[in-house]
């Protein structure tokens, strides 16, 4: 197939920026690698409620269904923070867009570019030795998606409440995805839960177990969530693959992100059994830098390589993105987050980021 058909979902503050310099380069990937993609853009989240009155318009949502994949920004800022919880960005649009396609998977690869150690975070000495993790998050169940969860009761006897609930075939569909990733790349398996504590973790735990049964080549290591963060910092270079639920995966990716030095540098595709899927930075809407040029384009770019490279099973196109990508961040061009605030003033803006990317691949 030559033509493809993309639905763009922008979102809310540096959503709609980064997504400009995403599609920068996914033009100069059209021109060089000879297929052709349908842009076709919708509104989702806070300017969705602004502009239809909900934050997942059905048009949006049909608009999503007839494309080939999902290249989506971020939703979510301070102007809907007010609104029911059902009604707002993340609730109301992002949530029910992951259910909807069942995305049970979110593959989110975090590594520091060789030759970058000094923007990461951490000490020389454990910057060094190397970090190259693939999280994979559960993204459909747990305790985000578990029913009951709401409010009840008055008063200072008012509860709030959720559910964390995981089924077995959700539990083994995920670890086969982590344990078929860990074979193509260091063979090591860190399965992170709560099983000291918490059912979930329990059944969690066992189901993993099973599932190592059939990659006898892959070593399964288990870890505490608490433990995993704190072991994420203390020598981040022990992780091949971190296989973990919905909350934790989350918090987890987080983490990871930084120690690669920022935020914007982390993508991710959340993908179905059939390879559908919505691409998206792991970060959010960041409000307190939107509107100033100066958010980093990079995961909004590298979500888009992992579109072609998985949706649309175009690797050529994704490999050139990624290469553009290393090329920027060897050579220094780099955003402000990423630069000690003494070299600050040499910071490249947002669409100087997407131009560079957008020419190194179309001179590769
Ligand atoms: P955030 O990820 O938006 O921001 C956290 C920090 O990281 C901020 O300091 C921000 O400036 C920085 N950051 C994030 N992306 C960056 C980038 N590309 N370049 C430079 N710096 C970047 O998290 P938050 O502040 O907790 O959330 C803000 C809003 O975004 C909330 O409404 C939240 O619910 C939403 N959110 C949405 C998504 C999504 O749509 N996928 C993901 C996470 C958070
Ligand atoms: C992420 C985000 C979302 C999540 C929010 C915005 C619902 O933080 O994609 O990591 O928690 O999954
Ligand atoms: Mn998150």
């Amino acid at each position: 197939k030559q033509n493809y058909r993309i639905a763009v979902l922008p979102g809310d503050g540096i959503g709609p920026e980064v997504m400009a310099e995403a599609i920068k380069v996914l033009d100069a990937v059209q021109q060089k690698f000879g297929f052709t993609l349908d842009y076709q853009q919708y509104d989702v989240g806070g300017i969705a409620i602004d502009n239809h009155g909900e934050p997942l318009p059905p048009a949006t949502l049909a608009g999503c269904e007839a494309s080939d994949a999902i290249l989506f920004g971020s939703v979510g800022g301070p102007k809907w923070e007010g609104l029911p919880p059902e009604k707002q960005p993340e609730r109301g649009a992002l949530l029910p867009l992951r259910g909807h396609f069942d995305l049970f998977c979110n593959l989110r690869p975090a590594k520091i570019h060789p030759g970058l150690e000094s923007l990461a975070p951490l000490r020389a000495d454990i910057a060094a030795a190397g970090f190259d993790v693939l999280c994979v998050r559960e993204l459909t169940g747990g305790i985000y998606f578990g029913k009951p969860k709401g409010r009840e009761g008055e008063g200072e006897d008012e509860t709030g409440f959720d559910t964390m609930k995981y089924s077995r075939k959700e539990v083994r569909r995920i670890a086969h995805i982590a344990f078929q990733a860990a074979r193509g790349r260091g063979g090591v398996v860190t399965s992170v839960d709560k099983a000291n504590v918490l059912a979930t973790s329990i059944l969690w735990r066992e189901v993993v177990e099973e599932v190592a049964k059939d990659y006898p080549d892959v070593t399964l290591n288990h870890l505490y969530i608490d433990n995993a963060t704190m072991q994420m910092l203390r020598y981040p270079a022990q992780f091949d693959v971190l296989l973990c639920g919905n909350l934790f995966g989350d918090i987890l990716s987080d983490e990871a992100a930084m120690i690669t030095g920022s935020m914007g540098l982390l993508p991710s595709a959340s993908l179905n059994a059939d390879d559908f899927g919505l691409y998206e930075p792991a970060g959010g809407s960041a409000p307190d830098i939107a509107g100033q040029g100066i958010a980093n384009p990079v995961a909004q770019i590298l979500s888009a390589a992992m579109l072609l490279r998985f949706s649309l099973k175009q690797e050529a196109a994704a490999n050139a993105i990624d290469t553009a990508v290393s090329k920027a961040l060897s050579e220094g061009y780099l955003t402000g987050e990423l630069l000690p605030a003494e070299k600050r003033d040499q910071a490249k803006s947002t669409s100087q980021m997407g131009d560079f990317i957008a020419q190194a691949v179309l001179e590769s």
